[in-house]
């Protein structure tokens, strides 16, 4: 088993670059792709998941649903799992209308029995390749007065959710001998963030996640890795973490980018790690956050006083 996972692995990285992005086997575009519209299929090639099953947690909406649209767009047969599956019915409809093989599948991934039951379903269809724990719950509470069923609805679904997902979905993963998983985490999983002290505490719980599974599960073919996105555009997060209004211009401010994420571009940075392209990145978390994270207002301040140099010494 141990042989074949590594002889598997030994194949994809002798497969050349060209294998895995657009740019290099199709001709190269006559205008430039405004890159805040671009799709997956802009970054990668074509049918680059075709043959290949993933299952995204949350996969109907916000992050989740980019990633599925994008793995969807470039083969792969996705199946979207939620609490609710009314969640799925905008991407259902563009399935069809695109001829993409989506499936809707209703999960509570605090549930470890419906996780094994769906896990063992799924190993009976040939199981999955892909996992992208991606279901998350979360609001803006001062931690004093957090309650302990608050604390334990975000902690059930972020943390636990993606432990029984890891291990239910990775036990078929490994009697394959191959399979990726991705968990979405959120930079301050590590700088922390006051308001969110559950779902920070529970994000860092699945950094720690990926990189153990990452070498625990690597001789056994798998590779785990995570992506953290700073403030990026959707509803959820609009509605949950910064509601108030002028709050999303103040962050916005400290962002040396100088503007917010799109879920798209959140979704194709997800599909690079889950592609044969980021064959030998393994327990690695990638932060997509245009800069946020590097030092906030003393990085703003020296991109003034650059600003400021040019002005009086052009
Ligand atoms: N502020 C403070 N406490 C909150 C809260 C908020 N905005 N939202 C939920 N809670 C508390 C509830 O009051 C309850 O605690 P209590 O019984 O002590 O009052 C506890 O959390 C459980 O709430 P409940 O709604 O029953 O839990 P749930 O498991 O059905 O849902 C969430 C929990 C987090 C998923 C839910 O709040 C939600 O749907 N959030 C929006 C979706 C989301 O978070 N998306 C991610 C965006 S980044």
């Amino acid at each position: 088993m141990i042989r074949a996972a590594r002889a598997a692995s030994r194949a994809e990285a002798r497969s050349s670059l060209t294998a895995h992005f657009a740019r290099t086997v199709n001709p190269a575009p006559t205008q430039p792709v405004d890159p805040l519209r671009a799709t997956a299929g802009d970054s990668f090639r074509a049918e680059l998941f075709a043959g290949q099953t993933a299952l995204v947690t949350g996969g109907g909406t916000g992050l989740g649903l980019e990633i599925s649209r994008g793995l969807a767009q470039l083969g792969a047969r996705v199946i979207c799992a939620s609490r609710s599956t009314e969640h799925h019915a905008a991407l259902l409809e563009e399935a069809r209308a695109r001829a993409w093989q989506v499936e809707s599948r209703e999960l509570d991934v605090r549930e470890p029995t419906a996780v094994e039951r769906l896990a063992r379903e799924l190993d009976e269809r040939g199981g999955i390749d892909i996992l992208v724990n991606n279901a998350a719950g979360n609001f803006v509470c001062p931690a004093e007065r957090l309650s302990s069923r608050a604390w334990r609805a975000v902690l059930g679904i972020v943390l636990d959710g993606t432990f029984y997902c890891s291990r239910y979905f990775g036990l078929g993963m490994i009697a394959r001998g191959r399979g990726q998983i991705l968990n979405v985490v959120a930079t301050y999983a590590w700088t922390g963030m006051p308001g969110v002290v559950h779902s920070a505490s529970a994000k860092a719980g699945v950094l720690a996640m990926t990189r153990t599974l990452a070498v625990e599960w690597a001789r056994h073919g798998l590779r785990v890795n995570a992506i953290a996105p700073g403030p990026f555009h959707s509803e959820g997060a609009a509605n949950n973490l910064w509601p108030q209004d002028g709050m999303r211009e103040r962050i916005e401010e400290q962002i040396p980018l100088g503007r917010f994420g799109q879920a798209r571009e959140m979704a194709t940075h997800s599909l690079y790690l889950l592609s044969p392209g980021s064959n030998y990145i393994n327990g690695e978390c990638l932060v997509v956050d245009g800069g946020l994270s590097l030092g906030r207002n003393m990085w703003r301040e020296g991109q003034r006083r650059g600003a400021a140099a040019e002005e009086t010494n052009p």
